[in-house]
């Protein structure tokens, strides 16, 4: 999608080398690509067997100088040292390469600083200012254009907890939803409820003895758990209450209508206080199905069909489906009473979703713990032989130990938040004049205290199990997200704090030359490598990558902070060309933590 910002707000400069276009590569974009391709251009001319494609696969970024060449990769019958001689021999400094050398089996390139702060401040501003979405596109890529994706994530079961496991797939899925958005898919953020299975017989039974339509109206997701909690109990101590819940089941799912109206309420005001509970988190879906909503039809076909490829076993009156072949064990796809169960509902569940959306691709973020079950459903997909089966990914995660409120274990996602927003609002207040300070400290508490629990959650690989501790959360010490807000509130006061820097000229004249000091470098290129990193989180999913990404800039930030001062130096020009980097730091650091469903604070 063409932006005003990609289109007229960054330039390379005319009278630089002229770079070719090289597929794969964006440089309005991503201006780190443009340094790529000077290097491999230059790669290609010291060693004329290598195509531009070949060369420029080969150049990474740097750990120590800025861009490093594994020469092996290349695959030439010289040694890499008798490359690496060739290469430097036929060096001469330019605009684009300010030096080479070579290390063991790396060529290691350093690029101008000069070049390096004037074209990456220069796009992080014009995409970051000027797209006509009026959102930032600074770090944004175009791999996705014309693709759509339907992420599933969060999908608790009404009438039961929603526990921790449901809180990561909802910030892993939620993280998933903008990154797929930021590299141009059409993404559809679903929910797919527990809205389903037996235990609503037993809820239309329960609510008949203990349920209240006012407590409903209050908060459907709390009552009907009390609901079923009470019924649950009396159905261990009395068989009948399970028998009477079945049969009520049962006629749901004949689609009797005096059996489902009261269902249906449930329903609807259940999805009501979630959405209410979900924008507090930042996070928006766009279609709320759920298991409900397979149609008996698809999942019957679904059955027809294996049975026709002889893979369903009988074994007292329920189906099996025997997956022992892959090592999947065997599953049962129908009971025993014809009642329909969670793993055909998934089965029958794509197939109408791609009936619907002939999605490109489809995630499922649910927790390690499903694995196998999720393995069987893509496998009977697969053996299904659907063309789209292998378009289905499940993105899996670990456990946590320990999420508890001061009052007990936590059930319910409004007592996650409210606990959060509480402890965090006590600490504040221990700093008086501080606190006086603040403008809503009720929801500034509440924002702090999600970013805390939700990048502890991203910190880690996804399959990591972790430990959830509040004090190590809401800390504004150590790698947290409390730390990143006090980042982005403290880079956000410079323009507060120097009124009389502002306004600040047009980019084109402000004096970039003046940004020599090596702290000045490691922001501007962390800032250049931003757009990388986001492709690079499309492939492995890990939002642990962008989160490292946000700490890295936040601590090169603070290191910046005392010796490269924007107040009370003499000279206005470097003032202000200070305060634009950090004003562009500020935007990057703003743009990963939104990437992050988090919402930057200005103020705290
Ligand atoms: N509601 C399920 C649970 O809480 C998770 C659903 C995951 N999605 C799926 N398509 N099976 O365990």
């Amino acid at each position: 999608s063409p932006t005003r910002g990609v289109a007229d707000g960054f330039k390379i400069p005319t009278h630089f080398r002229a770079l070719p276009e090289v597929p794969g590569t964006d440089p309005k974009r991503r201006v780190m690509d443009a340094f790529r391709i000077a290097i491999a251009q230059f790669l290609v001319e010291a060693l004329p067997e290598l195509t531009i494609e070949k060369a420029i696969e080969g150049v990474d970024y740097g750990r120590k100088e800025d861009f490093m060449v594994a020469l092996p990769r290349f695959r030439l019958p010289e040694k890499p040292a008798e490359l690496a001689q060739k290469v430097i021999s036929k060096f001469k400094p330019d605009e684009w390469i300010e030096a080479v050398g070579h290390e063991g089996i790396h060529l290691l390139f350093v690029v101008p600083t000069a070049t390096l702060t004037r074209l990456v401040l220069d796009q992080v501003h014009a995409l970051t200012h000027s797209a006509s979405s009026g959102e930032s596109e600074y770090g944004t890529n175009t791999t996705g254009a014309g693709k759509r994706v339907i992420i599933e994530y969060s999908s608790p079961n009404i009438a039961k907890q929603f526990h921790v496991g449901h809180l990561r797939s909802t910030i892993i899925g939620a993280f998933l939803a903008n990154l797929y958005k930021a590299s141009g898919w059409e993404v559809i953020s679903m929910n797919y409820l527990g809205d389903w299975g037996t235990q609503f017989g037993l809820i239309a039974v329960g609510f008949n003895k203990y349920g209240s339509r006012e407590e409903l109206e209050k908060d459907a997701i709390k009552h009907l758990f009390d609901v079923y909690v009470k019924i649950n109990a009396d159905a261990e101590k009395d068989p009948s209450v399970k028998a009477e819940a079945a049969a009520f089941f049962k006629r749901m799912e004949d689609g009797a209508e005096t059996a489902l109206a009261d269902w249906r309420m449930w329903r609807e005001l259940s999805v009501k206080k979630y959405e209410h509970d979900y924008d507090r988190l930042n996070v928006h879906f766009d279609a709320y199905t759920g298991e409900s909503q397979v149609s008996k039809q698809s999942q019957d076909a679904a059955l027809t069909q294996l049975e026709q490829m002889g893979i369903i076993e009988e074994n007292e009156g329920a189906k099996l489906v025997n997956l022992t072949k892959y090592k999947l064990e065997r599953a049962v796809v129908r009971k025993k009473d014809g009642t329909s169960i969670y793993l055909t509902r998934d089965i029958g569940g794509a197939m109408e979703r791609y009936e619907k959306y002939k999605f490109d691709k489809m995630i499922y973020v649910i927790s390690s713990q499903q694995d196998l079950h999720v393995k069987q459903f893509f496998q009977v997909l697969k053996l299904m032989s659907f063309a789209w089966a292998d378009r289905l990914e499940h993105v899996n995660y670990g456990l946590v130990q320990g999420m508890s409120t001061r009052k007990g274990t936590v059930v319910f996602l409004d007592q996650i938040i409210k606990e959060a927003g509480s402890v965090m609002h006590e600490q504040m207040r221990k700093n008086e004049d501080k606190y006086a300070n603040v403008e809503e400290p009720e929801a500034t508490a509440e924002e702090i205290a999600l970013s805390g629990i939700k990048i502890q959650d991203m910190s880690a690989k996804r399959i990591n199990n972790y430990t959830f501790k509040w004090d190590r959360v809401l800390s504004f010490e150590g790698d947290t997200g409390p730390y990143l807000q006090y980042a982005h509130v403290r880079i956000s006061s410079i323009t507060r704090k120097n009124p009389e820097l502002l306004p600040l000229p047009p980019p084109s004249e402000i004096k970039t030359e003046l940004l020599t000091e090596p702290q000045c470098r490691d922001i501007i290129y962390l800032l250049g490598t931003y757009p990388h990193v986001v492709q690079m989180t499309l492939k492995k999913h890990e939002p642990s990558e962008v989160v490292t990404f946000a700490f890295r800039l936040a601590h090169a930030i603070m290191a910046a902070w005392q010796p490269i001062l924007v107040k009370g130096i003499d000279d206005t020009a470097k003032a202000q060309a200070r305060m634009w980097m950090y004003l562009c730091a500020r935007d990057v650091l703003g743009q990963a933590m939104r990437l992050l469903t988090l919402k930057p604070l200005e103020r705290m």
